[in-house]
């Protein structure tokens, strides 16, 4: 193998090499072929090789591939945005575009400090998150986030950002209703902000159905609209980060769809290109441009280089025009359910506590105890030997922990590309029982 000069992620470990992808699949340079359940990391949902994105990046390339946003404007920005606005929710009237999702979370931070500063309240820039979300791997989205492993190291660079628990309705108590338990953990957000001071508040941000993470967590009902009335009455605006639910992923096109709110600020990420550029960026409503509108502001402050960069604004594009003509985000909506109930009756070994997702996003929980539902021990590295045993079968799913305290919680996710047609989300399935099957036997 040649000499490795990339300064890699996984420190000393030499990767398979991918030599191109098709559909729900990756082939690597040595023959083997890995049914993707995860498109990369909750990415590729239109799949891998897709002929007319990389036409439409190749043409634009040719047009113009890059301008200044503080000089120029181009079609393909312009035309995304469009796009964008078309599928949001109604009353969101902006797009602004970076690079991925970690700077849509911090032009949305920027967005809402802004916001309290245009309306005389300059001493509000603090963002109220919640435990066991990930928000991205910048300082300030690190301190937004509440997954304890990844800002442990960068703990002295972390902003003064409180965090409250974010609703688990598999741990709901006993003897409460999803509702009273929705209720309750909604004004623990209402506690906080008034013991932290909702004056040294800016805005809140959460993943409306939850990632990384927690695993595919869909808060009880009423938890998000009584979330939305809180955020009302201490004029914060709320930050609804859909890095990952955002366009189809859940079986709408936004998550906070789910729910009878709208948000002040959408980032997105991710799927918005599927993978094919780096792109991301916020979608505003026009409450939040009002102010900038009644006011002096001349701009809003932040600027990356690549902001709206043309080639991937025509891939977002060409994504855009593929999911519509494809009517995919209502074929999520109903493979989700039909993967979902199918994965609830096949996944019922000793070690999965609860299975769970909306539309195509799913998730495995693995606890010692499912009567008490008691984490592993994280030296156990239960998701560790599901995702090698997973991949021993050349399907990859994506493992993560954390999901009960940001530490402790082993879970699996599950977010495979809308283009997947029945039999192969049946083998996805099939492969991924056979793999838990045998680390569960493991146990016994
Ligand atoms: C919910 C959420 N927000 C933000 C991010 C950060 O996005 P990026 O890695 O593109 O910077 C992620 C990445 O996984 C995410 O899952």
């Amino acid at each position: 193998m040649k000499r490795d000069f990339v300064f890699r992620r996984n420190w000393g470990e030499r990767l398979p090499r991918i030599s191109h992808g098709s559909g729900p699949y990756l082939h690597s340079a040595d023959g083997r072929t890995y049914l993707d359940a995860v498109g990369g990391i909750y990415v590729v949902n239109l799949g891998y090789g897709v002929a007319s994105i990389a036409e439409a990046m190749a043409k634009q390339a040719r047009e113009i591939a890059f301008v200044y946003g503080g000089n120029f404007e181009t079609d393909a920005e312009n035309d995304l945005a469009a796009a964008i606005i078309d599928l949001a929710p109604a009353g969101f009237e902006k797009v602004y575009f970076t690079s991925g999702g970690s700077e849509a979370n911090e032009v949305a931070f920027k967005i809402a400090r802004k916001y309290q500063m245009l309306g005389g309240q300059a001493e509000r820039w603090r963002i109220l998150g919640r435990w066991q979300s990930y928000h991205g791997a910048t300082m300030a989205t690190l301190s937004a986030g509440g997954k304890v492993s990844r800002r442990r190291e960068y703990r002295p660079y972390m902003l003064d950002f409180p965090r409250v628990t974010p609703p688990d309705p598999y741990r709901c108590p006993e003897g409460l209703s999803l509702q009273a338990y929705g209720r309750q953990c909604a004004d623990e957000v209402e506690r906080r902000i008034l013991q932290e001071d909702p004056a040294s508040l800016a805005a809140v941000i959460v993943e409306p159905i939850t990632g990384a993470g927690s695993g595919a967590i869909a808060p009880p009902p009423g938890y998000m609209e009584r979330l939305r009335e809180i955020c009302d009455r201490f004029d914060l605006l709320l930050i609804a980060d859909e890095v990952i639910t955002g366009f189809g992923r859940t079986g709408k096109p936004f998550a906070s769809q789910h729910f009878d709110m709208v948000p002040d600020i959408i980032p997105f990420g991710k799927g918005v290109s599927s993978g094919y550029a780096p792109l991301g960026g916020v979608v505003i409503h026009q409450r939040v441009i009002d102010r900038f509108d009644k006011s002096a502001a001349t701009g809003v402050f932040t600027g990356y280089t690549y902001s709206g960069h043309a080639v991937s604004c025509a891939a977002g594009l060409e994504v855009m025009r593929v999911l519509k003509a494809n009517r995919l985000v209502d074929k999520v909506a109903g493979d989700g359910d039909d993967l979902l109930a199918a994965a609830k009756d096949r996944l019922k070994q000793p070690i999965v506590g609860d299975v769970r997702g909306k539309g195509l996003l799913l998730a495995v929980e693995f606890v010692a105890d499912s009567k008490k539902k008691q984490p592993f021990p994280t030296s156990t590295r239960i998701q560790q030997k599901v995702v090698a045993a997973a991949l021993k079968r050349d399907i990859l799913v994506r493992g993560e922990t954390g999901a009960f305290d940001g530490e402790l919680g082993d879970h699996i996710l599950l977010a495979p590309p809308f283009i997947c047609e029945k039999p192969v989300l049946s083998d996805m399935l099939d492969r991924l029982a056979d793999a838990i099957d045998e680390v569960s036997k493991a146990r016994r």
